[in-house]
């Protein structure tokens, strides 16, 4: 706690809070842009403040992204719970397979003992592939868990990154640089203001239902992340609890 004060890593947190309109930010030293081993040190800080919510929380959505695979390496296995569920936040392939939030739900149970509910499905649906696949039982089941979501925990990406890096579709290039996207969660793409300027087809959980959870976590470093956290943060629910690094706060308190 004395090294945070010194280091001035505390009074970043209190600045985030205020800009940011949320009550908990922790905040990394250094740079994940530069030092991959900080993404390791977000994984193990949000591991830690994830398994605070084990006792009185069960179910548990989980996306996708490297960070999110930083904390599923950080769980403990010590304390089994087979009580727990895990719930992938969205049906993809399209990802690498390690970043995916079904390989993410599923490392998660194994770690815990938990159950892990997963969701198989192309990430680019045609307009009519998803219209049926909503009327699927097995979709359905999927849709009642979000409704019941204790707790979620999501990366921010990067629309430009993803858009570089990412096997996205050509509609979905199109809006990132027409539309503006500057960040993604949960398979939607937000402008600057917050707007949603295009959403991933596919079966996942709704941002009305990430609003019902009794706790969020964000995790995203990097200040390369920067202006995608404060695109999200425009309409992030407000018990969000944002796990990040210094690289990117203090690019969001020079650009704010
Ligand atoms: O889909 C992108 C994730 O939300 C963020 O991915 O943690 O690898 O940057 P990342």
């Amino acid at each position: 706690e004395f090294m945070r004060e010194m280091s001035g890593l505390s009074n970043m947190e209190k600045q985030l809070k205020a800009i940011l309109g949320i009550s908990q930010v922790l905040i990394l030293p250094q740079d994940s842009d530069d030092i991959p081993a900080v993404k390791t040190k977000i994984g193990k800080e949000a591991a830690r403040l994830l398994e605070m919510k084990f006792p009185l929380h069960k179910k548990i959505a989980v996306t996708g992204g490297s960070t999110m695979a930083a904390i599923s390496k950080e769980i403990s296995s010590d304390k089994r719970d087979r009580s727990l569920q895990f719930i992938a936040a969205r049906g993809g392939l399209g990802e690498d397979v390690l970043h995916q939030a079904n390989t993410i739900a599923s490392l998660f149970a194994e770690k815990t003992g938990g159950a892990v509910k997963t969701l198989y499905l192309p990430d680019h649906l045609s307009a009519e592939a998803y219209e049926m696949m909503m009327r699927e039982p097995v979709i359905k089941e999927m849709m009642d868990l979000y409704d019941e979501t204790d707790v979620v925990v999501h990366g921010i990406g990067n629309a430009e990154e993803i858009a570089l890096h990412r096997k996205s579709s050509p509609e979905e290039v199109e809006m990132i640089r027409k539309g503006g996207a500057v960040s993604e969660a949960f398979g939607y793409y937000f402008d600057n203001e917050g707007n949603v300027v295009y959403r991933i087809r596919t079966a996942g959980i709704q941002m009305e239902q990430v609003q019902k959870a009794k706790a969020i976590l964000a995790v995203a470093g990097g200040r390369s992340k920067a202006k995608a956290i404060l695109s999200y943060f425009n309409i992030a629910p407000r018990q969000t609890v944002l796990v990040t690094d210094e690289g990117a706060a203090r690019k969001i308190i020079e650009l704010t």
